[in-house]
């Protein structure tokens, strides 16, 4: 009696060690873990919930999510952002290294499973991005084992641009066609450009790649996206796409991302800076939206370690979340927001800053936070 006690002591003692170790591993909420918190949450609360973005916005704009390949794989996950959201932009899976890896060689297979996704649950998909000096594939630079030419560059570019949008006509309503040409660091060009394209080519890189992509389908809305995260940057970007729009260059929007901090805009400059882009007839769409709970900088993001995601914090959020979608909302100018993270689980901020910026309007089990009802009650 006394060692089936004594027996039965340790057996517990043991199961409730697993147990809270189990729930420590990692930040990723594993699959049995994301299925126990869709049951709890899913029949109490989301799965009742009765309001959706993508209805409110509905009559509005498309409001999105990022998603990658993994997501639109995961049940619960994918269900939720087909739930809440009416458009996607796959994060890495249209970037010419991962769907042009070599010459010659299209990877299609990750881009089509979000594009079908998005089809099946009648969302629309931002496609992102055409031409972007990083995240281009080695052999796109070099040609006999030297430095590509200008004409050969060109050739390549053109037949990027032609296949990819060729492959994706009729199911890809806007493209990013040139992503974060203005670099600060650069002072004797004209607009601060600084990568290979500019190297070899020169600045008529970026209207060429427009002028690609409007011959290839003319009813598909272009976009430069970039961001301001640097003082100046906003005033060559503006410099840059005046010059575009007076030479006639077929672009109609402005993709601003919008990796804000918490202190990155007040209801005044956002409608400034919306109003600059309206007033040389561009679309303004915020393309990559996350406001980490922390400050940021310019570039810089003031991290604090060990970081409390207060109720205060939670509403200084809420506040600048009503600030982005009223004023865009009130603003015909602008056709778009997509969240750069369907919820605050594991994303790519929480990865570069090594502690978790809750940045999206959702928290990391799906549950709506304070910016989700600013953005929706109105
Ligand atoms: C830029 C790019 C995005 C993504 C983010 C996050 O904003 O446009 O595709 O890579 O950086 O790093």
């Amino acid at each position: 009696m006394v060692f089936r006690l004594i027996l039965f002591i340790i057996l517990s003692l043991n199961l409730i060690s697993c147990s809270s170790n189990k729930g420590k591993v990692g930040t990723e909420l594993s699959d049995s873990e994301e299925r126990i918190s869709a049951d709890i949450h899913g029949s109490t609360f989301i799965d009742t919930m009765d309001k959706k973005l993508r209805i409110v916005y509905d009559e509005r704009f498309p409001v999105g999510s990022s998603v990658y390949y993994e997501i639109v794989k995961n049940e619960i996950r994918s269900s939720f952002i087909a739930d809440q959201y009416s458009s996607v932009t796959p994060e890495n899976e249209m970037k010419p290294m991962y769907i042009h890896p070599e010459e010659g060689v299209f990877d299609w297979a990750k881009a089509d499973s979000i594009v079908a996704f998005a089809q099946k649950n009648d969302m629309k998909v931002r496609g992102h991005c055409l031409i972007w000096h990083w995240r281009m594939p080695e052999w796109f630079w070099v040609e006999d084992e030297k430095q590509v030419s200008e004409v050969v560059l060109l050739s390549r570019m053109k037949e990027h641009i032609t296949t990819v949008m060729t492959h994706f006509k009729g199911k890809v309503y806007c493209w990013d066609v040139v992503n974060e040409a203005i670099s600060m660091g650069v002072e004797g060009t004209s607009y601060s450009f600084s990568n290979k394209f500019y190297e070899i080519l020169g600045e008529r890189y970026i209207e060429e790649a427009f002028i690609i992509a409007h011959n290839v389908d003319p009813s598909v809305k272009l976009f430069y996206n970039d961001n301001f995260n640097e003082n100046g940057k906003k005033e060559k970007i503006f410099k840059l796409l005046k010059d575009l729009k007076s030479k006639g260059i077929p672009i109609d929007g402005i993709g601003i991302q919008g990796h804000f901090g918490i202190n990155s805009f007040t209801e005044e400059s956002l409608k400034k800076d919306i109003a600059l882009f309206k007033s040389i007839g561009l679309e303004v769409q915020f393309t990559e939206v996350d406001i980490s709970a922390f400050e940021r900088e310019e570039k810089k993001y003031i991290v604090q370690k060990d970081f409390v995601f207060s109720s205060e914090i939670e509403e200084k959020q809420a506040d600048q979340y009503e600030i982005l979608f009223r004023v865009s909302r009130e603003d015909p100018a602008v056709t778009g927001i997509t969240m750069w993270g369907g919820a605050d689980w594991p994303n790519f901020l929480n990865k570069y800053l090594g502690e978790k910026a809750y940045p999206y309007l959702f928290d990391e089990k799906r549950n709506p936070k304070k910016a989700f009802f600013a953005v929706t009650d109105f």
